[in-house]
């Protein structure tokens, strides 16, 4: 019988650390090929869902770099066991509560959040044994509500009110945890251990897997922490060398902010994209403004059509936001010059945005369709 290398690959058992590989006995004597070679070199077993977070691949957007003759490369963080970057930030703020002797054994972690963050923790809480608390604004999909309730949490839709209103999920998530022993309000946008996962893996992964030759890196924010990790690790270990541009949608203000040298906080539009776009200079920011070389925004109108291009072009099925991180990347790159390589984050999928993403009705009704290459609507196949 002779097998194929999947079949070769799946009687591969891998220790992490990748230095001790169990081949089968029923695998035919043949020279390896380039990516089983590849795949022994790969981390082995996790111990648990914690451990299977981060580490993910860095993809050469092939089309994109051509077409400049730069390396784009996108840190595929869809591929996180909950689907999103922000995995690593829900790790990294429960180990930290752990850390902190604020959360113990059946303890309890409560969060605002409409998205990702939430699914992550949900994630992770259940995976350590915690129970999850969500606040979220009563304006977000019913879809969103069931996923994190099917994935354990206990979740509360809340008036959508401004942040300085106490009525704020935010607000009401931390007296929520205030109000519970043994309970801790994580708190993404100012809890700076969410910062500091990026610091310690994002940071160091891109480092490592272009091998110190990186000349850029940019992306949106949301609480910030992706964005001010990453650029502060990779800034301190190239001696600044690598440049950091900050992606902003339509009515965030950190464009206007960072552009105006800390002098405006001008909000204009809105935009299609989720989980970026930022009102205020949150703690996760904070500490790295200084070390931006510069920002710009992304209309609605390039991010949609990347995400067309780049599931025609690239096979890659992503969501607005990690869209708009690739315009930014294509836009760095051109600024740079032909050989630079620039590197962003695919944050997450479309799975949970095909409804509107690829729905005819949903793209008229934001005036989204021309922006959409003839050749491509046929990606257009929802009604
Ligand atoms: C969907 C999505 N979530 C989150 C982020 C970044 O999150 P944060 O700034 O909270 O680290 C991005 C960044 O591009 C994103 O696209």
């Amino acid at each position: 019988m002779s097998l194929n290398t999947a079949q070769m690959l799946r009687q591969t058992v891998l220790r992490r650390g990748g230095a001790r590989t169990f081949a089968s006995a029923a695998i035919p004597a043949r020279e390896p090929s380039a990516r089983l070679l590849a795949v022994s070199k790969a981390q082995g077993v996790s111990d648990g869902l914690t451990e299977a977070i981060g580490n993910t691949p860095l993809i050469r957007l092939n089309h994109l770099s051509k077409e400049t003759g730069c390396n784009i490369l996108g840190k595929a963080e869809f591929m996180n066991p909950g689907g999103s970057i922000k995995d690593r930030a829900a790790l990294y703020v429960v180990l930290d509560a752990e850390e902190r002797g604020l959360l113990k054994p059946g303890g309890t972690v409560v969060e605002g959040t409409a998205g990702n963050t939430g699914i992550g923790l949900a994630h992770v809480c259940r995976s350590r044994g915690y129970k999850l608390v969500i606040y979220m604004p009563n304006t977000q999909s019913q879809g969103k509500i069931d996923l994190l309730r099917l994935l354990g949490a206990e979740v509360y839709p809340v008036p959508a009110v401004a942040f300085d209103n106490e009525a704020n999920y935010n607000h009401q998530a931390r007296r929520h945890a205030e109000a519970l022993d043994n309970a801790v309000w994580t708190n993404q946008f100012d809890n700076v251990a969410n910062r500091r996962a990026h610091i310690e893996t994002t940071g160091p992964e891109i480092w490592a897997q272009t091998e110190g030759k990186v000349d850029a890196f940019t992306c949106a924010t949301g609480t910030g922490g992706t964005f001010a990790g990453t650029t502060r690790y990779l800034k301190t270990v190239s001696g600044g060398r690598v440049k950091a541009f900050l992606a902003d949608p339509p009515g965030s203000v950190l464009h206007s902010y960072i552009s105006s040298g800390g002098k405006l906080i001008e909000r204009s539009g809105s935009s299609i994209t989720e989980g970026i776009g930022q009102g205020r200079v949150t703690d996760n920011l904070a500490p790295d403004v200084e070390l931006v070389d510069g920002s710009m925004t992304v209309s609605d109108e390039k991010s949609i059509n990347m995400v067309y291009r780049c599931l025609d072009e690239e096979g890659l099925y992503l969501g607005a936001s990690s869209a708009l991180n690739v315009v930014a990347a294509k836009e760095v790159a051109e600024k740079m010059g032909p050989g630079s390589t620039v590197v962003t984050v695919l944050a997450d999928g479309a799975y949970r945005y095909a409804d509107r993403l690829f729905s005819r009705k949903w793209l008229e009704s934001k005036n989204l369709v021309g922006a959409i290459p003839k050749h491509l609507e046929k990606y257009i196949v929802l009604p």
